[in-house]
């Protein structure tokens, strides 16, 4: 054992992986600090996906997940799990990212422990607690907890300053999710034969508009997510179109999108697809629906036009640089936006423009700078 001081990462879902990667690479790689990472596991194959084509090593699994988990038992066993390790590591500093429940109580057992937290993708609000739900109220503990914040834009930064978080605590980084595009994007270009997966819909579809779908959010459970399908159903009556939607693993999410759009020829479902592949996806589509928020960030850096199935979205700057646009979850709407964009080549071209608000591909290099020289 070295006596550096101990940084340990904290992650467990997908999207933070993805956010995360390019971060624990450079920590691990800075040599006045000992890095660990430990994964919650909140979820699991969709984490492993990223954690393998990342090419890094945990080291520390939780393994929490459990089928059809609900709020209060994963974030009671995360908070348990999470405590152990620190109360193992003993880590000088906490990094954690975004609004996750597994961001969330890493954040809270570090103040219980009086471990100061860095908050990657900080400042991120739509002002309603319940849209996105419960990431708004999640990212806001984070925020109140943390006292490095990495703010993606000044937007965000702003949205600190509001809330008195004092100016010096606050670094404008860009979003690290533009480090893990770009660097795959690369990848995909030097190795083309890493994302095959969707070969050979590419040639089934030949012709036909593909529009990439994602679809998962808790607040769109019920109503929502079955207008969406419903949606999805009538967009494939056009014969131009062919909808790619790799389904997240999430069983609400799949009971709804089997029983409209199984059997649909021009409808594929497919499983969730590892990044490359899906960064693939992004590029191949005409356009993305999508209630993610991490799309919301990587199609206007690829010039995708997306439409947001959400009602409010805590990243505007997509919305205000014009490649995105909030349709909601209402079917008149989603149709309409999207026919508009299928029937109208000048509003087509209009949003799509690759615009970049999310940074400049540099932002874990940034994170890792001011995390490291907090620590000398
Ligand atoms: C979680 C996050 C959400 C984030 C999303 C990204 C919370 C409260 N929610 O939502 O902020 O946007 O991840 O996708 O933190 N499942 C699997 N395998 C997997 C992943 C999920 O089977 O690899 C299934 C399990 O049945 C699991 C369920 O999906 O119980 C829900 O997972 P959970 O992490 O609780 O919620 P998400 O909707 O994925
Ligand atoms: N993504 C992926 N494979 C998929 C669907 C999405 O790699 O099949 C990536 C996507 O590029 C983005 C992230 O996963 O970076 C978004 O994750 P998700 O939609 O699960 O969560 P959110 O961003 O809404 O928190």
């Amino acid at each position: 054992m070295n006596n550096k001081p101990t940084v340990l990462t904290i992650f467990g879902t997908r999207p933070e992986a993805i956010k995360l990667f390019p971060v624990v690479k450079q920590l691990n790689a800075a040599d006045s600090i000992n890095s660990l990472f430990c994964v919650s596991a909140q979820h699991r194959e969709m984490l492993d996906q990223v954690l393998e084509i990342a090419n890094i090593t945990p080291d520390f699994d939780l393994d929490i997940m459990r089928s059809n988990q609900n709020l209060d038992e994963l974030t009671a066993r995360l908070l348990t799990g999470i405590g152990e390790i620190m109360d193992k590591v003993k880590p000088q500093r906490v990094v954690v990212q975004g609004d996750t429940a597994t961001a969330m109580t890493g954040a809270l057992a570090a103040y219980y422990r009086k471990i100061p937290v860095s908050h990657v993708e900080a400042g991120l609000r739509s002002y309603n607690i319940y849209h996105p739900w419960p990431e708004e109220v999640n990212r806001k503990i984070i925020g109140s907890i943390a006292d490095q914040h990495f703010a993606p834009t000044q937007t965000s930064a702003n949205a600190l300053l509001k809330e008195n978080i004092p100016s010096d605590q606050i670094s404008i980084t860009g979003n690290t999710v533009i480090d893990a595009l770009f660097a795959t994007v690369e990848q995909i270009k030097d190795s083309p034969n890493i994302a095959p997966a969707l070969d050979s819909l590419k040639e089934k579809f030949t012709g036909k508009k593909i529009i990439g779908v994602t679809s998962h959010r808790r607040e769109n459970f019920g109503g929502g997510l079955e207008n969406i399908a419903q949606s999805l159903k009538t967009l494939a009556m056009r014969d131009d179109v062919a909808i790619i939607f790799p389904v997240h693993l999430n069983p609400n999410v799949r009971a709804v999108m089997s029983g409209a759009l199984e059997g649909l020829d021009n409808v594929a479902m497919i499983e969730p697809l590892d990044y490359p592949n899906f960064v693939n996806l992004l590029d191949m589509s005409y356009f993305m629906l999508t209630d993610s928020g991490g799309v919301q960030e990587e199609a206007p850096a690829l010039g995708k036009p997306v439409l947001v199935m959400r009602d409010t979205t805590e990243r505007p700057e997509g919305i205000e640089a014009g490649t995105a646009k909030l349709v909601g979850t209402d079917q008149n709407i989603i149709l309409k936006e999207a026919n508009a964009l299928l029937d109208d080549l000048n509003h087509y071209n209009a949003m799509a423009k690759a615009h970049n608000p999310f940074g400049d591909g540099t932002s874990s290099i940034k994170i890792t700078e001011i995390v490291a020289s907090s620590l000398s």
